[in-house]
């Protein structure tokens, strides 16, 4: 750690770069021991995520679409009575956040194996690049991906750190400064893997999602292998987990309400608005500018664009 570049993040004072990326020294060793220990299986399904673009959201889709022939109905969903990142274990941060080696095979109640990283893409483990697992990757637009970590890790400042303020942290969001990020940098990894390799990596985005979540839904089943029946579809199936994954659901869950997540977060902090644009009643239009312009600058020649909802 002490040879690695170091920062003050703005809710973690100590940042360091790692592979390009800025984590807690609290995560290194985990997320250490997760690229030199995993071994991918070819059925492996992986969701990979930026903080704040929904992973909570893809957790529940991924998991209620892979295994929906494994419990009975919608009431049996094992949602119903665990939170989607007790269902869905995120690898560096859960997994091997206390032992370099655990046993996966019996952690996973499901088969196929489904599990969750923030990691960027080329700082997977390469088993995982080089089997043919499956990754299912969800972005977001950066203006309201920016409120949402704003507000989110607000929470978790440090008892040391006194609160930017919202120009401030929007300096460090420019310069890629806080955990995971740049969030930029991550995006691309897998917009350009998802490219080269449309049948490993499925590229999502949160504001389709909003728009037709059942179109959305049936791609992803067919990505997976498991593409609705006819028979599914006169039952209504992909309604019935569009709607126990819905916002307005999970969070009026009790299991989602109370007790806290691995970081000490409380689980309700994972459902706040589920919105949208919201980034509008929060951003000044020269902080709007300044966002517009390192979008621009960033996704120039990609190929890859946002729905910013004005
Ligand atoms: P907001 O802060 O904009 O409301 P993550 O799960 O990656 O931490 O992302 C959290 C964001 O996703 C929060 O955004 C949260 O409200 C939103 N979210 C959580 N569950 C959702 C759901 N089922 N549908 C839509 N958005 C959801």
């Amino acid at each position: 750690v002490q040879t690695l570049p170091k920062e003050q993040g703005w809710a973690v004072s100590n940042l360091y770069l790692y592979q390009g990326f800025w984590c807690t020294a609290h995560f290194l060793k985990p997320l250490i021991s997760f690229q030199r220990h995993f071994r991918a299986f070819d059925s492996d399904v992986i969701v990979a995520t930026f903080p704040k673009c929904g992973t909570t959201w893809l957790k529940a889709l991924v998991f209620s679409t892979l295994y929906r022939n494994q419990f009975a109905r919608d009431d049996d969903n094992p949602l119903l009575s665990f939170t989607p990142h007790q269902l869905v274990r995120f690898l560096e941060h859960d997994l091997y956040l206390n032992n370099p080696c655990p046993d996966l095979e019996n952690i996973c109640a499901y088969k196929p194996r489904l599990f969750a990283t923030h990691v960027p893409y080329a700082s997977l483990p390469a088993s995982i690049k080089d089997s043919n697992c499956k990754i299912v990757y969800l972005c977001r637009n950066p203006m309201d991906v920016f409120v949402s970590l704003w507000l989110f890790t607000d929470k978790l400042r440090e008892e040391n750190q006194e609160p930017l303020s919202l120009d401030e942290v929007l300096d460090k969001f420019c310069r890629g400064i806080y955990i995971h990020g740049p969030f930029f940098d991550q995006v691309l990894g897998y917009w350009k893997a998802s490219r080269e390799d449309p049948d490993k990596i499925l590229f999502l985005k949160y504001e389709d999602l909003k728009e037709d979540i059942g179109s959305q839904l049936k791609h992803l089943a067919v990505f997976l292998g498991v593409p609705f029946t006819e028979e599914e579809d006169k039952q209504g199936v992909v309604e019935e987990i569009a709607e126990i994954c819905s916002f307005e659901k999970l969070q009026e869950l009790e299991v989602n309400k109370k007790g806290l997540f691995i970081t000490g977060v409380p689980n309700k902090d994972f459902f706040r608005k589920g919105e949208v644009g919201d980034w509008r009643n929060y951003l000044t239009s020269a902080m709007v500018e300044r966002l517009e312009k390192l979008i621009q600058e960033k996704l120039d020649n990609s190929g890859l664009t946002f729905k910013l909802s004005y």
